[in-house]
């Protein structure tokens, strides 16, 4: 199993490509990184957004990494925010073959070293747990809300 950093962090084709000229894997043809999103994100059972809008989203993105074993991307993390003081931690997925194995945890614990080696005391880390999922988080000093000091994370989706 491979851990790659994608300078700058965005999954384009253009890092895409430097990735795996960094693992020596030979790369065919160009292979759209919002198909490789969509993949994973389907592999889980999430639904997908808009190709433009995931192409958007994906070039947003502050940091990001991609783990990879033979010629396919296997487990996937990014992190989006202000650049300043708020990061969210999204799309943390490994998919269900390779589960189980530790590659979730590496993937948390490289965003975290990200984070931690550039953004400041205080910096508000944000991210929202699948159901069953909060242990896993725990492990990295997450804390579930509602408690007593905080009240619930609240979302919603654009109908
Ligand atoms: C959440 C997710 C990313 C975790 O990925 P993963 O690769 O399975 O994570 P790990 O293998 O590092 O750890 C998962 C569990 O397997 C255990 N584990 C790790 N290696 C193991 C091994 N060799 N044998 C048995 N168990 C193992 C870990 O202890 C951990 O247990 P915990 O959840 O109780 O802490 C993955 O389950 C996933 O993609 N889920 C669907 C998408 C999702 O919910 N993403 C999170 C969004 S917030």
């Amino acid at each position: 199993m491979q851990i790659g950093l994608c300078d700058k962090s965005r999954m384009t084709g253009d890092c895409h490509v430097r990735f795996r000229e960094r693992l020596g894997v030979r790369f065919p043809r160009p292979t759209r990184p919002g198909v490789l999103f969509s993949q994973l994100r389907l592999s889980v059972g999430w639904g997908i957004p808009n190709r433009k809008a995931i192409a958007t989203g994906l070039n947003n993105t502050i940091y990001s990494l991609c783990s990879e074993r033979k010629n396919e991307i296997i487990g996937y993390g990014r992190i989006v925010g202000d650049g300043g003081f708020t990061v969210f931690i999204q799309d943390v997925i490994v998919k269900p073959p390779y589960q189980k194995q530790g590659i979730g945890t590496a993937i948390m614990t490289k965003l975290m070293e990200y984070i931690n080696g550039n953004y400041t005391t205080g910096t508000y880390i944000g991210l929202m747990a699948t159901k069953g999922r909060e242990a896993f988080y725990k492990k990295f000093g997450f804390i579930e809300r509602p408690n007593e000091q905080f009240g619930a994370g609240m979302i919603q989706f654009i109908k």
